[in-house]
């Protein structure tokens, strides 16, 4: 019909109809467009990967930034803000490595995720390092041997307390970022940033609260951590009940190479895993060893897991860098194949032994008892609910390998000359010392120096201050540090010294 001649009527009912349908698209389609910018703003969930193994196990996404990431930013900042609550200048005085050309230390993982790029500790955390010829050289990295410069301690202290200064604020923090990160938009001024600040504050304290036991202890020192009180934290246990001989688990990084051997010892049975052999399955072990990473059960991300798990089953140790004396090294062969081989196996690559991956009694091995005490039935009973209503055959099965020991595993010595200090607490600093008497170890040592003595075999340890970089004074008087044990005829304390000094060279070949 011509417009023209319609009768008023009509014309005003389509008017009406036409405004109808106007105002309908604009319901719709407006907030469709905000959800879907929202969408893509906020939804991805795309972590950062590598091909190559070594930068994946040393940069790459485990998952953990899901749950625990702190945002990419306001991690580059927090030195700033807080510089107070950190022992020197930035993460370097915390121990963590910065190779060239990168912006996050080695063991910090970036994902994109809730809007933002999302950062958290991964596997390589705790274990890769460095190692220098001397005080000058450059420093070599390793990976898979462990962080012996990592002061976890420092690390947990310096976020606890910077969440709760009061310069953790958008006030001050959002400032900082404009200026670090080169200018940001207004809905991260007003809206992203604010939102973030807040939450992680909360979740920081929330974190500081369970994990009392952390202020309470003696500083751990770089290259340990309490394992398993951490794991207890996470449970929320009430440490306040707790007897205090619990709470002094301090443990030394392991190196985690050639996992694939240790899945199997000579009766058949699987490796007794960790300093107290408390589990015997490699990969539910490390999915325990994720829960450090900041994952849950359903934020884990299995696959990249998988891929380091898999890697690390066949990883060999890196060989010893500085001259042997090979004539020497071979007289310490016989040494060590009569005293040590049953215990620790036939070589540094091959492990029959008829003890290896067994656990001896502490009242046998004697090394100091705080951290086998820190491991208790109840923890076990509770790890036993993880994962619980995951199926049975898929890659991540409830947790059920998990039990209460009472000594320390007799385990392989691969890469040896990397694992410095000794023994499950890091308590004695040179495998020369570890074949001295008791009272012949050092009492009082430095740890986190990267500087190798080729003599003892081990870090140096009697400096206290170098490159404007204060070590850690390891005082094995006190609790959960004792230097004791492993010690008498059959651990090699009694030999002469030229026995000592040859299976020490024989050993730098592990
Ligand atoms: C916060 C530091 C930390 C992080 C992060 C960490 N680990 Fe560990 N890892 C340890 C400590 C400490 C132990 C020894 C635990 C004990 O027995 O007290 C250990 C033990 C191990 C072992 C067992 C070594 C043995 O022979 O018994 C393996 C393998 C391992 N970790 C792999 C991993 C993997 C894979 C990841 C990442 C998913 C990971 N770790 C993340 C600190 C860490
Ligand atoms: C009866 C079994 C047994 C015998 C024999 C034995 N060890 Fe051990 N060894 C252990 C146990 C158990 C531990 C762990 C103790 C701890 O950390 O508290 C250990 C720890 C070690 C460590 C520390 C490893 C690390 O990563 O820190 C070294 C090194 C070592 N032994 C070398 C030797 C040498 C060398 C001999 C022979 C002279 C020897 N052991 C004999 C059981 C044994």
């Amino acid at each position: 019909m011509n417009p023209a001649t319609e009768p008023t009527a009509a014309r005003s009912a389509r008017r009406w109809r036409n405004r109808f349908w106007l105002l309908v698209a604009l319901l719709v389609t407006v907030p469709a467009l905000v959800l879907l910018i929202a969408a893509i703003r906020f939804l991805p969930d795309r972590p950062v990967t590598y091909d190559d193994p070594a930068e994946h196990f040393k940069y790459g996404s485990t998952g953990g930034e899901r749950e625990s990431g702190f945002p990419y930013w306001i991690w580059q900042v927090l030195p700033t803000v807080c510089a107070k609550h950190l022992p020197g200048k930035g993460y370097e005085s915390l121990g963590m490595i910065f190779e060239p050309g990168k912006t996050l230390p080695v063991g910090v993982s970036q994902r994109r995720n809730l809007g933002l790029d999302r950062v958290f500790l991964n596997c390589a955390a705790c274990h890769v390092s460095t190692v220098r010829a001397s005080d000058t050289a450059e420093p070599k990295l390793y990976v898979g041997m462990p962080s012996h410069r990592l002061d976890l301690y420092a690390f947990e202290r310096f976020f606890f307390n910077c969440a709760a200064d009061p310069k953790f604020a958008a006030e001050y923090l959002v400032p900082e970022i404009d200026r670090a990160a080169g200018g940001i938009g207004p809905i991260d001024r007003y809206l992203v940033y604010p939102v973030a600040i807040s939450l992680m504050r909360e979740r920081l304290l929330m974190l500081k609260g369970r994990f009392s036991f952390v202020a309470e202890s003696p500083p751990w020192g770089p290259g340990r951590v309490d394992t398993f009180n951490s794991a207890k934290a996470l449970f929320a246990f009430p440490f306040e009940r707790l007897p205090v001989e619990e709470k002094r688990g301090a443990s030394d990084f392991p190196s985690v190479w050639l996992q694939a051997a240790r899945k199997q010892r000579d009766d058949g049975a699987p490796m007794q895993l960790h300093w107290d052999g408390n589990n015997d399955r490699v990969e539910e072990r490390n999915r325990s060893a994720a829960f450090g990473t900041g994952t849950t059960p359903p934020t884990i991300d299995m696959t990249a897991i998988g891929r380091i798990e898999d890697w690390l089953l066949t990883l060999p140790p890196p060989d010893y860098p500085f001259p042997r004396d090979a004539a020497l090294a071979a007289r310490g062969k016989p040494v060590y194949d009569r005293l040590c081989a049953d215990c620790h196996g036939a070589s540094g690559r091959d492990f029959k032994g008829k003890l290896v991956g067994h656990i001896t009694p502490i009242a046998d091995i004697t090394t100091d008892r705080a951290r086998l005490d820190s491991y208790t039935y109840e923890l076990a009973v509770n790890q036993a609910t993880l994962y619980a209503g995951y199926d049975a055959a898929s890659r991540e099965p409830r947790f059920e390998r998990f039990r209460k020991t009472w000594g320390y595993a007799n385990m392989p010595l691969d890469g040896l000359w990397l694992r410095a200090p000794y023994l499950h607490n890091g308590s004695v600093p040179t495998l020369r010392d570890l074949l001295e008497p008791v009272e012949k170890r050092p009492k009082q040592f430095h740890r986190g120096n990267d500087v190798y003595d080729p003599q003892r075999v081990g870090f140096v340890s009697n400096v206290a201050e170098a490159n404007g970089h204060r070590f850690f004074p390891y005082d094995t008087t006190q609790a959960g540090n004792g230097n004791g044990g492993h010690s008498g005829a059959a651990y090699g304390t009694d030999l002469p010294a030229a026995d000592k000094d040859a299976l020490v060279e024989y050993l730098k070949g592990f």
